[in-house]
């Protein structure tokens, strides 16, 4: 009688357990107001929003971070994982940083680190106060004070930022290193033409990322390919203005380098960009085992860009670097196709590879780039590779 009791009893609790489990299915709402947010512009919500995270990260099942309509500063901080379910962070206001220079010599403003499953959306907007700090951009003298980047991405998986605005970083607008598997789509980025580092999204040591339509306006690249990445895509991308879509600077530390490969760039438009489509490597690697692979530059407009097409295995910014030098990173199997509209140079497309591991399997597919006056030209050094079907200007490959 009793053992039977016990096991009703025990049955009862199993199924009450059940529906506990079933319901926390429903996304937990953790509201930064509910944890002493005050959006006034001048409460210091750092500890609140951290709080609200902490909640939501050791909830067990899904749960959403909100933060609602208004304008909130908050200092320098990191939502660190992992959680112990799948996560939103649900951004509906504006987000404001420090302008006193006192808070600005750290790497990152916002920093998410070691999340599985986070998805960072809400229509709101980054304001990273970025016109207080650039006069401190000390990047031309080779030693940089470390700016903060708005948003950093640190070994984050399968994940994805939507519907997000960041404007007037202090230095990169997004930045992503070690992550697998990240989408960001409808991102709008902007800061001035004239702003230092500003770059759009930069991306290091990571794989499987996809960027989808996106406006980025910004004063550096829109977006930059550091070393390291496999499997990028980026399309529907509107630069301009800003320095194009980079993969590099590649081979300017001593360390050895990892290679990037799988770069597909499609149905992007530049306008009055510094450059179109570039890979950028130093001249005087000291390091061996860098290289650039495997990518197609596909259906893209230029509009009014100086440098649409081209690969600069001689990229000395500030002259830091031995111009006599040869990089020793191999570039290979480029294809650029459908490519046209203007230029402002007549330099439409400039292959400039290197001495020591020239360029081969470049493609060029149906270019038709028009310059100042109704000129441009091609320039190859270096490369070995062939052309295919109109050629407006003339191929320098055979
Ligand atoms: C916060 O600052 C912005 C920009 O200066 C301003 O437009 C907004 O009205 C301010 N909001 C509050 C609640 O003070
Ligand atoms: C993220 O994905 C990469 C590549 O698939 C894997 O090596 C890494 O262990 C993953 N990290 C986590 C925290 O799951
Ligand atoms: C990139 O595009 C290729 C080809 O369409 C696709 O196979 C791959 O899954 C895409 N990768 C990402 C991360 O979207
Ligand atoms: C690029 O545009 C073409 C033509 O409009 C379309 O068929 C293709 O799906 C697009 N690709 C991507 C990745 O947006
Ligand atoms: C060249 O790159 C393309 C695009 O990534 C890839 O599909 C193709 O397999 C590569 N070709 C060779 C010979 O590796």
């Amino acid at each position: 009688m009793n053992s039977r009791l016990l096991l009703l009893e025990i049955l009862l609790f199993v199924v009450v357990l059940s529906s506990v489990c079933t319901t926390s299915h429903a996304t937990k709402v953790f509201n930064v107001l509910d944890y002493g947010a005050v959006a006034n512009n001048k409460t210091d919500n750092t500890k609140a929003f951290l709080k609200t995270w902490i909640g939501a990260c050791q909830w067990r099942g899904r749960s959403r971070v909100l933060i609602p309509p208004g304008s909130y500063y908050l200092g320098s901080v990191i939502f660190r994982g992992s959680c112990d379910g799948p996560i939103e962070f649900v951004i509906k206001g504006v987000l404001r940083a420090p302008d006193d220079p006192d808070l600005f010599f750290i790497d990152h403003w916002i920093s998410f680190q070691n999340i599985n499953n986070l998805r960072i959306y809400g229509g709101g907007t980054l304001d990273g106060q970025g016109a207080s700090a650039w006069p401190y951009n000390n990047c031309g003298t080779g030693s940089c004070n470390p700016l903060p980047v708005s948003l950093r991405l640190d070994f984050i998986n399968d994940s994805e930022i939507s519907n997000i605005n960041s404007i007037n970083s202090k230095n990169f607008h997004f930045n992503v290193f070690s992550c697998y598997r990240l989408r960001f789509s409808h991102v709008t980025i902007s800061a001035p033409a004239d702003s230092p580092n500003t770059d759009g999204i930069h991306i290091g040591g990571s794989g499987e990322i996809a960027i989808d339509t996106a406006d980025i306006a910004t004063g550096d690249d829109c977006v930059s390919i550091g070393s390291g990445n496999q499997g990028i895509n980026i399309s529907n991308v509107y630069c301009g203005p800003g320095h194009g879509i980079s993969v590099g600077s590649m081979g300017r530390s001593a360390t050895d380098e990892e290679g990037v490969s799988g770069v597909a760039v499609v149905n992007c438009t530049f306008r009055r960009t510094l450059n179109g489509v570039q890979i950028k490597t130093w001249p005087d690697s000291k390091a061996a085992g860098g290289f650039a692979s495997d990518f197609v530059y596909d259906n893209i407009v230029m509009e009014n860009v100086e440098n649409p097409i081209f690969i600069n295995q001689h990229y000395c910014p500030s002259n830091l670097c031995d111009p006599k030098g040869s990089s020793k990173i191999q570039i290979s199997n480029i294809t650029f196709r459908n490519i046209h509209g203007t230029c402002t140079t007549r330099d439409a497309v400039k292959l400039v590879c290197s001495k020591i591991s020239p360029c081969h399997d470049i493609a060029l597919e149906n270019i038709n780039l028009i310059g100042p006056g109704g000129f441009a030209s091609s320039s190859c050094y270096n490369v070995r590779g062939r052309s295919r079907g109109r050629q407006k200007p003339p191929s320098c490959l055979h």
